[in-house]
């Protein structure tokens, strides 16, 4: 039977998971060997964040990162490096800093020390996470920390990962900018002015929190997907899951969540995206357990949703 892997492979794309430290844990032996054998690339779910790394200023933290990036290295997976600057992620030192000048430094330091320190080993960044608003005309958020830094810290941070790994890959993530809206339009005109302006950015995350009502086709996904493509930038699904109703995991909810995560699948394959990351690994580790949102059941079973994974893969 294919693997994930193997059949991702085959499309040229890779497959994967947010993954934590239940990756070391022996009493939970599946939860890695369902990595090793169905991935081709991880993210460290919180271990590569802000918080994680830098906790006190200027004093990094590496333990859980390099963990995760030793064990995927020595079995051929990639990581994808999630996140550099990401408000909600920002340790209190960060949110107490006074001036533009402190901050920039800050964030300049933050990210030359980290990409540096991951070198070759992590070639692939989300930069910048949700800086884009949900309220009205989809502004940058002003309850960032990062906004004391001045309206162009996003053009910096991608040019200061880029001085540091010039070879690296680097992203714009968000969430609810799957389909065509408001938002996908702010995210859309962020990009389109960064490349405009010389901005090193190789293309855009879509998290993909969903829920099992989505639809790829009424969302305008595909057309969205596509007009970022249509940039020259690459389109990665960073963090998808899709939760059931309420209604739990009847047979009919597990199908119907199977046909989105095919249509997702699909729509990312039409645009010839390069990744499709889930966050996490099996329901019971989601950060949204109850909604019992991924491909794995708590007991590692492969659900109708990994059916519908496999499907779209191989064109069915
Ligand atoms: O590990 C500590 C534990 O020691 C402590 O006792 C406990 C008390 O609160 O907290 C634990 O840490 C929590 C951590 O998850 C691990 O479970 C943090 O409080 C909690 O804030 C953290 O939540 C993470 C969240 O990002 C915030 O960083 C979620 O696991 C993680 O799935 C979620 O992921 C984000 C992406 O990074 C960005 N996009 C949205 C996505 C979902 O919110």
């Amino acid at each position: 039977a294919p693997t994930l892997k193997s059949a991702a492979t085959a499309r040229g794309l890779l497959i994967g998971g947010a993954v934590s430290a239940s990756l070391f844990d022996d009493l939970d032996p599946d939860y890695a060997d369902t990595v090793a054998r169905e991935f081709s690339v991880v993210v460290s779910e919180n271990g590569m964040k802000w918080k994680a790394l830098e906790g006190t200023q200027n004093v990094f933290a590496y333990g859980l990162a390099d963990a995760v990036v030793a064990w995927a290295t020595q079995r051929g997976l990639a990581v994808r490096g999630h996140t550099l600057v990401w408000h909600d992620s920002a340790p209190a030192w960060v949110y107490a800093l006074k001036t533009p000048q402190e901050m920039r430094s800050a964030i300049r330091n933050h990210i030359t020390q980290v990409v540096t320190h991951f070198g070759p080993k992590v070639m692939t960044w989300d930069v910048v996470n949700e800086a884009v608003a949900d309220t009205p005309g989809h502004p940058l958020r002003a309850n960032s920390p990062f906004a004391l830094a001045g309206s162009d810290y996003i053009d910096a941070a991608f040019r200061w990962a880029h001085a540091a790994n010039p070879a690296a890959r680097l992203y714009y993530n968000d969430y609810g900018a799957e389909g065509l809206n408001g938002k996908s339009d702010a995210v859309y005109a962020l990009v389109k002015g960064m490349l405009a302006r010389g901005v090193p950015i190789t293309g855009v995350g879509f998290q993909t929190h969903v829920d099992s009502t989505f639809s790829v086709e009424g969302t305008g996904m595909r057309t969205n997907l596509q007009r970022f493509r249509d940039l020259g930038l690459d389109v990665q699904l960073t963090e998808v899951d899709v939760t059931l109703p309420a209604s739990g995991a009847t047979p009919a909810n597990l199908e119907r969540q199977a046909q989105v995560y095919r249509d997702l699948v699909a729509a990312c394959l039409s645009v010839r995206c390069s990744a499709v990351v889930t966050w996490g690994v099996n329901d019971a580790s989601s950060w949204r357990s109850g909604g019992r949102p991924l491909l794995f059941d708590d007991d590692y079973a492969k659900k109708p949703a990994y059916g519908g994974v496999i499907g779209a893969l191989q064109g069915r």
